[in-house]
């Protein structure tokens, strides 16, 4: 096959079962439902549909192309519809992502997470969808960063003619509103220093030097969207696997380090991220830790052959011992910094609240205790 297929990946919470923690099933079963009907009208031509903690997660393949008003309102209909339920449930934060009460031609902006590609499918497609709850937009700088230019990670950055060229990022300023393009290796420096700070600097996308897509995340920051916080922002990201592309096992291999990411109980706390099978991606200690998902399918003709669960193997169960004990060291430090958030990420929290509560008994320090 030699036409585009999208491949599009749209998420939402839109009720928690129980608290933060999971999906109820009613939620799941309206929801594939619904695809299944999209499907059978060839809207869709595959789909699949799962969740990561409380976040519903909604897969699809067709031929309309990236940000298409028919995929995002299709998409839209379904999280009306389970908040619905959820309601009847009584679900925890029954619709919290939807932030919007009329579908406007495109759900971002609208609460949503979304991250789709377009894409020519090869001879043999490998994908890997990876998910996440409890953390936010910038959790997969460091691991998209590993896969595509460290070689110390990726072998094929220096053994496959395919790859050795390297490969091209697109940088958001999701606070500016803004994009930046870095191609590495020879301006991976120049990459790190923006993309470090991940409350701000988010990886976008991922290209072959010759422009083809190899990876796309979902940026949406709820909070700057809404003002306040909402909920975090449980964000999703597609990669494409071998040949021109780093090897399944080299796209996996970043989350062998339990990296520390932002989002965790109440979306502020620092923590580390852990790998699990889908069954296991229900945060409950502390309202987590931070889960990461990962579904691999091939492609054919736009059908998605799969799931295969990849984060449900035994080679992933060291990175999950260690992050229990970063956790039992994080949560040591309680309300303190580093595992509270800084101030400046704070104020997407309730701590505007407090802080105007405080504001007028904030007194000057009398003037033999200033500096002179
Ligand atoms: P490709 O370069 O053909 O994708 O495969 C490399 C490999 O053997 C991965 O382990
Ligand atoms: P979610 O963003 O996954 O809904 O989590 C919110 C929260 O406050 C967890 O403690
Ligand atoms: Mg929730
Ligand atoms: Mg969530």
């Amino acid at each position: 096959m030699n036409k585009q297929v999208t491949v599009s990946v749209i998420k939402a919470d839109i009720g928690g079962y129980v608290g933060h923690s999971a999906m109820h099933p009613g939620l799941l079963e309206r929801a594939s439902q619904m695809m299944e009907d999209f499907r059978s009208r060839r809207v869709l031509i595959d789909f699949h549909v799962t969740s990561c903690g409380d976040d519903l997660q909604l897969i699809m393949t067709h031929t309309f192309g990236v940000d298409h008003p028919q995929i995002h309102q299709l998409a839209w209909e379904i999280f009306r519809e389970c908040t619905g339920t959820a309601r009847e449930l009584k679900l925890y934060g029954a619709g919290q992502d939807l932030l919007a009460d009329a579908f406007s031609g495109n759900v971002r902006g609208m609460g949503p997470g979304v991250a789709e590609m377009e894409i020519t499918e090869r001879e043999s497609e490998p994908l890997l969808i990876f998910m996440a709850d409890k953390t936010s937009a910038g959790a997969w700088n460091l691991p998209l960063f590993k896969m595509f230019a460290d070689p110390f990670n990726t072998a094929g950055l220096i053994i496959s003619p395919a790859m050795h060229a390297g490969f091209r990022f697109e940088v958001h300023d999701v606070k500016q509103h803004q994009r930046i393009f870095f191609n590495t290796p020879e301006e991976m420096y120049d990459l790190l220093v923006f993309i470090g700070a991940t409350g701000r600097y988010v990886i976008k996308a991922v290209y072959t030097r010759e422009g083809e897509v190899g990876a796309v995340s979902s940026t949406q920051r709820l909070a700057l969207i809404a003002g306040k916080y909402v909920g975090k922002d449980d964000p999703v990201c597609i990669v494409r696997s071998q040949g021109k592309f780093p090897a399944v096992g080299e796209v996996l291999e970043p989350f062998t380090m339990p990296h520390i990411v932002e989002g965790w109980m109440r979306g502020s706390h620092y923590g580390p991220l852990m790998p699990t099978s889908v069954r296991q991606a229900t945060p409950a200690r502390f309202d987590g830790p931070p889960r990461v998902i990962c579904l691999g399918f091939q492609l054919a003709e736009g059908r998605l052959i799969g799931p295969r669960d990849m984060f449900d193997d035994p080679s992933f169960d060291e990175v999950r011992r260690q992050v229990n004990i970063l956790a039992d060291q994080m949560r040591r430090h309680g309300p303190f910094e580093p595992h509270r958030l800084p101030m400046d990420e704070m104020e997407y929290t309730t701590l505007p609240q407090v802080m105007e509560k405080l504001r007028d008994r904030w007194e000057a320090l009398p003037e033999t205790l200033t500096p002179a």
